[in-house]
Formats: structure tokens, sequence, C-alpha cells
């Protein structure tokens, strides 16, 4: 009997993968409910064949170096901003992510964001827990309407065409986008609109984050970005945090320069107690659960687990994020 290759999963995923995993690997799961310390999981991952990883775990050379074995790094997660990719490929590794089944979960949250920091839902919700809420008031709680106003999209991948589509269809919105890519499909379909990055924020009354974060795109909305800005504009950010300088991003929606903001994501996260981002009422958070439906993380979990096994046996893999590592990979 040949022996089964050796996999770390670095936190409890849905069955519908780890089954898969288990069937085929000799696995072991990080039952901790917070991320293993980096320590810790490089010990772990010293005579790991494979690892499942999550994007709270840094995956950078110098891990790399202490996983000699390492063939295959299959995150749970589309982005996967917390693995250095060409570190991998050079030493021969596959990297695989869970891109396509989390477009729809992640484009219902960035609308919900949307509504619901234009309509100031959750600043209603406390005034009402907090026993304020005497009679129906002519100018209280004015928000933004929704319907033919323009959606502005930064990034139109998967998910800011889902957003689009979305914004398109329901609420009758124009839509502009900003991409490194023509999107063609937006473009014929939902009449979308190619600007630069100033036009789509001075247009836009909704400004939504749907890009990778990489070394370009880090602090991509800062001061000077924010006050381009409409006053009733609303941001909105599912994507990753340091997209948005956090301070700047406060500063704007402290001093009305612009209305409100609703995030998926922040920068740290989790975002810490003190943070003034949580001071204000002109802000909602969530805290990073975009793809947090039953369905989807069970989807997620399949295709991770099949990224993995893949890697193991030397197949293609199904969301390679790396097949550039295929002539190299580690027997
Ligand atoms: C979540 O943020 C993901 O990248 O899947």
């Amino acid at each position: 009997m040949s022996v089964k290759p050796k996999v770390f999963i670095t936190r409890r995923i849905p069955d519908a993968g780890l089954h898969l995993i288990k069937e085929s690997t000799d696995a072991e799961v990080w039952a901790g409910q917070l991320p293993p310390p980096a320590a810790v999981l490089r010990q772990k991952v010293a005579d790991c064949d494979g690892l499942v990883s999550l994007l709270t775990d840094a995956i950078d050379a110098a891990f790399l170096d202490k996983a000699p074995r390492l063939k295959v790094v299959s995150n749970f997660a589309v982005g996967f901003n917390n693995i250095d990719v060409k570190a991998c490929t050079e030493r021969g590794i596959c990297v695989g992510n869970t891109p396509g089944v989390l477009t729809d979960a992640t484009a219902d949250m960035a609308f919900a964001l949307l509504i619901t920091a234009a309509r100031r839902i959750v600043e209603g919700h406390e005034y009402t827990l907090a026993g304020k809420w005497k009679t129906w008031e002519p100018l209280g709680h004015l928000g933004q309407d929704l319907t033919g106003r323009t959606l502005g999209v930064v990034g139109m991948g998967r998910i800011g065409y889902a957003l689009a589509r979305r914004c398109r269809g329901g609420w009758h919105m124009k839509v502009l986008y900003h991409d490194v890519y023509k999107n063609e499909k937006a473009e014929q379909e939902l009449g979308a609109t190619q600007v630069d990055l100033d036009t789509l924020l001075r247009e836009s009354d909704f400004v939504s984050l749907h890009t990778d974060l990489n070394e370009k795109t880090r602090g991509l909305i800062g001061t000077e970005q924010l006050k381009k800005m409409k006053k009733s504009a609303v941001l909105i950010n599912t994507a990753r945090g340091p997209l948005v300088d956090p301070k700047a991003l406060s500063a704007a929606l402290r001093d009305g320069t612009i209305f409100a903001a609703g995030l998926d994501v922040t920068d740290p996260e989790p975002i810490a107690a003190n943070d003034p981002l949580l001071k204000l009422a002109n802000v909602v958070i969530a805290p990073h659960i975009a793809s947090a439906t039953v369905q989807t993380r069970d989807q997620m979990a399949e295709i991770c687990a099949k990224n993995l096994i893949a890697g193991l046996r030397g197949e293609p893999l199904p969301a390679w994020v790396n097949p550039e590592a295929a002539g190299k990979r580690r027997q």
C-alpha cells in the first residue's frame, strides 16, 4: 500500500471538501478558531506535501524554504494576496484558489452594504434599539436614492460585473468602470463605460472596489481620491482592506467629504477596537463575510480539495493560479 501524502489544513473547512481531502491524504486539521501562529504553521508544514491555507496565513519565501516537500498550496479563497505566488512558482509549488463560486455571494454582499449605507439602516436600527424613536420625522434619517444613479466599479472582473448587473437590471443605474482590461461583456450587456479612475470617482454615486490587492493597488483610495468623490457618494469595499487608506477614510466620513461607506474588509483585520471608523455612524462594517453562505462555502471547500488533490497527483489544478509552474513541479 502506498503511503498517503501528508497535508496540513490551517482551519476546519466544510465537510464537502474535508471529506474529499481525508479520503486521499493523511490530513491534519488545525482545530483552533484562530489561525495557527506562524512558528507553529512552519513546523507543521516542514514535512508536508500539501497545504490548505486561508487568507489569514502568510505564505512567503521564508516560509516556503522551511517546507522542502511542499508541492501545492490550495488557498480557501479567491484572493491570494497572502501567498507569494512568484516564490511558489520558483520552487515548483502549485497554487490554487476558489474563483467563480463566490461571485454571487460577494456581489450580494456588496449590494447589501451599498443599500444599507445609502439608506442608513444600521443607524436606524441602533436608534430604535436605543429607544430614540419618538415619531415619524420628515427630516430625519435621510439617505440616498439608488434608482437611476451611477455605479462606479473599480475592477470589472467577475464580482464587479455581478454587482453591476444587479444595479443595472434592478435599479437602472448607469455603470462606469475602471480596469486595465476592457470588459466587452459589461459594455455590451450593461452599457458600461470604461473611464479613468478620476472620472469614475467624480461621476459615481456609488464606488465599489473589486480589484486585487497588489503593490500597485495598495492605498488606491486615499485622501486625494476621496476628495474627488461626490459629497453624497457611498464607498463600498468587499475586496481587500488595504486598497483604502483607513485614516483618510475615517477623516472623509467624519468631515462629510463623502456620505457613507460599507466595508466587508478592513486594514488591519480584524479592525482594532479603538479604530476611529468604529466611532462613526455613517460606516457599516461586516467582518469579512461576503462569501459566507452555506452553499458558497461548500463549493469553495470542494474546489479547494480538488486543487489540493490535483496538485499532489501532478495533475493540472482545476483553478490554477500559477500554471507557469507546470514545467518545474516538484515530484
Ligand atoms: C475572500 O475574501 C476571498 O478572497 O475568497
